[in-house]
């Protein structure tokens, strides 16, 4: 498993605990959670602290061997270690100042996205076909590696590929412009190809546990929605289909917040059929996944096509940045700027 690669080697408890901001589950241990119950537990897909006290109760008695009063005591020694009150915003503030942002190769998307991808949240890629959507995910695995003062986050990445476009051969060409060695960049990324939406959702359980064993800056998802478009094809299976996307995007967004990883995720878009969109003469594209997406990306990035190799980017909602635009370029080394 691409987990265990030869540069890293996993020794200590202690030592695990450095690759991921969250509390690897065995902390329970001290108060009182046998380990059995661990085992128990990491079955179900928990790994960390955090993933226990963030569950709500009723998934945690879900879990074979966990009864009600189990559950209680877990979410009570959980919570003992995990701080889920108030903090104040200046805390909130510091934090926030600490955030790693993830380049994007243009210097304009990155002026435009605050510093590039920002990693603890999810950022949702969205346009039409050839819009670029891809080849930015191909830049960001390779990016998330570098350095901090390069616009890294010094970790891996996992690409969760749907539609069969991963092609290492783009990241060997991005990391040659960067001067570092494609084959350890190669190293350093977990694919996995998913086939449906349960497959897709058993692959972050996964996730969860790899990213406990070796530092992880990204998860990508391309694209979030296509297999749920063919899963759940019938206009009755709609209902259906957002419950199942909201449990994936759920588990994302826990993902990004126990590891502190960037959660990058595409997204196609349809043609809009209301009329209000082309009575005011605005796009008529929309993204698909509805409110539910909407609603679970942090930062939502709109790309269409410019002239030739161009793109531009528009900022489509986020909680701090203005709906404005940039334009980049698809060069053969990956994401760049335009050259006039
Ligand atoms: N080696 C390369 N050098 C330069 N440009 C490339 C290279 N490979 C692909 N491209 C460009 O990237 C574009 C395709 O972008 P991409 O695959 O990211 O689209 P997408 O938004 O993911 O589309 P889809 O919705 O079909 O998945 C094409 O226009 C192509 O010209
Ligand atoms: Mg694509």
């Amino acid at each position: 498993m691409a987990s265990t690669a030869s540069t890293v080697n996993v020794q200590t408890e202690e030592e695990l605990d450095e690759y991921t901001p969250a509390k690897l589950i065995k902390a329970l241990e001290k108060n009182g959670i046998t380990a059995g119950d661990i085992k128990k537990l990491q079955d179900a897909g928990y790994y960390t602290v955090e993933s226990v006290a963030y569950a709500p109760r009723k998934d945690l008695i879900t879990i074979k061997g966990i009864s009600e009063a189990k559950a209680d005591k877990l979410l009570q020694e959980a919570s003992k270690i995990v701080m889920m009150g108030f903090k104040s915003a200046t805390e909130i503030h510091q934090t926030r100042a600490n955030i790693v942002y993830v380049t994007t190769g243009s210097k304009e998307l990155d002026k435009l996205l605050g510093g590039g991808i920002e990693t603890g949240s999810i950022t949702e890629i969205f346009g039409e076909f050839r819009s670029g959507k891809s080849q930015l995910c191909h830049t960001l695995a390779v990016n998330c590696q570098l350095p901090i003062c390069m616009g890294g986050a010094e970790g891996r990445c996992l690409y969760i590929d749907t539609e069969n476009t991963f092609r290492p051969e783009r990241l060997v060409a991005v990391a040659e412009r960067y001067k570092i060695s494609g084959s350890s960049v190669l190293d350093n990324v977990a694919y996995a190809r998913a086939y449906n939406t349960d497959h897709q959702t058993q692959l972050l359980v996964q996730a969860s546990a790899m990213m406990t064993e070796a530092r992880y800056a990204l998860l990508i998802v391309d694209s979030a929605t296509s297999l749920y478009r063919t899963d759940y094809s019938g206009r009755g299976e709609l209902n259906a289909r957002q419950i199942h996307l909201a449990r994936f995007l759920r588990m994302l967004l826990r993902l990004a917040d126990e590891h502190g990883i960037a959660v990058v995720i595409t997204n196609q878009v349809v043609a809009q059929v209301d009329g209000a969109a082309s009575m005011f003469g605005g796009d008529q594209k929309k993204p698909i996944g509805g409110h539910i997406l909407a609603h679970s990306s942090t930062t939502r990035l709109y790309l269409r096509k410019g002239r030739g190799e161009t793109r531009i980017c528009k900022i489509y909602d986020s909680p701090c940045l203005p709906e404005s635009e940039a334009t980049f370029a698809i060069n053969a080394d990956g994401i760049g700027d335009v050259q006039e």
